[in-house]
């Protein structure tokens, strides 16, 4: 377990001995909404590139060091072999407004650009970390049309560090040049270490603001460019440990072994698909996200999902998981104390109860389907998932590949679009004859009169979250919502409970939305049009090209506009009478309300 902590601390002595400060890991929950989750290290640096924020005021230094958690929902599917992962560490070094010297034997606390990035971080794996340079290739940009080749970091290269020619490597767009995909901010050219072959450290260059003009991005000269760099942990560890693969390493280990003794009819996929789903959902909790259909939310319940579908497949007891979480917890919270063995294991028990029965229907009515059935298509898929919450891997791995026909991930996304205009026009027959008339993830209705029901509820949620924000601030956020025929439940994002006095207002404020008698309006409309008119939205990859958006009132009236699937009343005033029943606080930095109608 030594390197597992150990390598850490040499990673920060190496950068404050060069004028880095460290700075904690921000939360999985990022501050910038334009992303659904921190998948990288400069992520809560950015308003430092822009020189929004002032790094020297607010670390005495252009130059920090940071070891963040990060979680991609990008690789998903491909956890279980030798590579991927849903959550990782990245380790980074930062530096903004490189106005110094960029002398890299100078340990100052200026910015510094591509000498000094380059040359540390090939210092630190060939004389700190000891990798032999024969095991050594690196990369540059190789440029397009757009970006010229960085003729600089090859210099660098070639002349600073003293590397052969014949191991420096030029790579295009795909690999050698970094910003988040699809969003405003600083990016640019990357230059990248390899270890026998695979990559460690991603080393980028941010010498370009990627603005929006339109639906594209373009790419500006940045003022005040900055140095990005990322290298996983658990990657270096398995560099640094010798192994083929990081669940071989000190990071899983134990873990892994766990498993083994406690499962060991698990294949090898399986058991790395649970720790790693373990880790994701224990580090999610962590930051105070709660199961639910949207956002991070929906991310957690995905995982949830996944581990309670192998639990029941393979027959696993509760206390494998017990045990697992317990492993990782105590492994873990020396770094990061905000991991909560209760609280993981109360998610863990409601999720647990609440899909496994669920779960288990669907698993076998899937096989009735197989049965029955010559071809199984997306459609199929999507009526298990969506009446009992089967997760579409998991059936994607159950039907036999023969009798699959149209069951691409894209097939299920359109079969579940499909679905979401039907459950729009409100009270159609979808589940005739199996029992529920309405089931679109949050609202459930088995019959009209649920129906009615379940539907005010959900137009006087848009009504709450608005109020809230109104009396809160923008702060505010949805983290959760759970309606039944009886009340609504809604989680959000707030530090503070709220007052006596601010429930008051909120309650009156969702009263008089609802006097006002306002009109409530569907549009469907492009993806990136909804966004920039304002629409709260949640989690932006799960939405198609085109969304639903529901706006509440009109003109100087708007008082909600959500991105939703409906349905909804069409006037507020058929929502009735609001009350607030129960203010509470459910978890870091959660509270939730819970309200009735009558
Ligand atoms: N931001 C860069 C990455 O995520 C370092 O690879």
């Amino acid at each position: 377990m030594d390197n597992f902590y150990s390598l850490r601390e040499q990673f920060f002595s190496f950068f404050e001995k060069r004028g880095h400060v460290p700075v904690p890991s921000s939360s999985l929950i990022p501050d910038d909404q334009s992303v659904l989750l921190t998948t990288a290290g400069m992520q809560q640096f950015k308003p430092y590139y822009t020189q929004i924020r002032d790094a020297k005021k607010d670390f005495s230094s252009q130059r920090v060091v940071s070891i963040q958690k990060c979680f991609r929902t990008t690789d998903f599917d491909e956890v279980g072999d030798d590579t991927h992962l849903t959550f990782f560490e990245m380790m980074g070094n930062f530096s903004f407004a490189p106005l110094g010297s960029d002398d890299p034997t100078s340990y100052g606390t200026e910015g510094y650009f591509k000498t000094s990035a380059i040359v540390w971080g090939y210092e630190y794996i060939t004389k700190e970390l000891g990798i032999d340079p024969s095991r050594i290739h690196v990369t540059i940009f190789s440029g397009d049309n757009v970006i010229p080749r960085d003729d600089e970091a090859y210099r660098i290269w070639k002349d600073v560090v003293g590397i052969d020619p014949s191991r420096i490597r030029e790579g295009g767009r795909e690999d050698n040049f970094w910003g988040p995909t699809g969003v405003e901010g600083p990016c640019g050219p990357t230059a990248e270490i390899y270890v026998d072959g695979v990559e460690v450290w991603n080393i980028v260059f941010n010498e370009y603001y990627a603005r929006m003009s339109g639906e594209q991005l373009e790419f500006e000269k940045s003022e005040t460019p900055g140095i990005d760099t990322g290298m996983g942990f658990e990657r270096l560890l398995s560099v640094v440990e010798g192994k083929s693969t990081f669940f071989e390493t000190s990071a899983f280990l134990p873990s892994i072994q766990q498993i083994q003794k406690d499962a060991p009819h698990l294949s090898v996929t399986q058991t790395r698909m649970l720790v790693d789903h373990m880790r994701g959902s224990i580090f999610l909790i962590g930051d105070g996200v709660l199961p639910s259909n949207k956002e991070a939310g929906y991310v957690l319940r995905r995982l949830l999902r996944k581990l309670i579908t192998l639990a029941i497949q393979e027959g696993l007891e509760k206390e494998l998981f017990t045990t697992l979480q317990q492993q990782i917890i105590d492994q873990y919270s020396p770094l990061y104390p905000e991991l909560s063995l209760v609280q993981t294991q109360q998610i863990w028990d409601e999720e647990y109860d609440r899909f496994k029965e669920s779960i288990t229907k669907g698993l076998k009515e899937l096989e009735k389907h197989i049965e029955k059935k010559d071809v199984i298509t997306a459609h199929d898929a999507f009526y298990i998932y969506e009446t009992f919450g089967v997760p579409f891997d998991v059936i994607q791995s159950v039907v036999p590949q023969e009798k699959q026909k149209e069951f691409s991930y894209k097939d299920f996304e359109k079969a579940q679009k499909e679905h979401q205009e039907i459950s729009r026009a409100g009270s159609e027959k979808k589940f005739g004859g199996h029992g529920l008339l309405l089931d679109t993830g949050e609202l459930k209705a088995e019959d009209e009169q649920e129906l009615a029901k379940v539907i005010r509820f959900h137009t006087a949620t848009h009504l709450l979250q608005a109020a809230l924000r109104e009396v809160r601030g923008e702060s505010i956020t949805q983290m959760g919502s759970d309606i039944t025929a009886k009340r609504l439940r809604f989680d959000f994002s707030a530090e503070e409970k709220l007052t006596q006095e601010e429930l008051q207002r909120v309650e009156a404020l969702v009263q008089d939305y609802i006097q006002k008698d306002l009109p409530v309006t569907k549009e469907v409309m492009k993806k990136e049009d909804a966004l920039t008119s304002g629409a709260l939205h949640f989690f932006k990859e799960q939405y198609p090209d085109e969304v639903t958006v529901y706006t509440i009132g009109q003109g100087d009236t708007v008082v909600s506009k959500e991105f939703c699937g409906g349905p909804h009343v069409e006037r507020t005033s058929e929502i009735g009478s609001f009350h607030i029943t129960k203010h509470e606080s459910v978890g870091r930095g959660i509270k939730r309300i819970r309200a009735i109608l009558t």
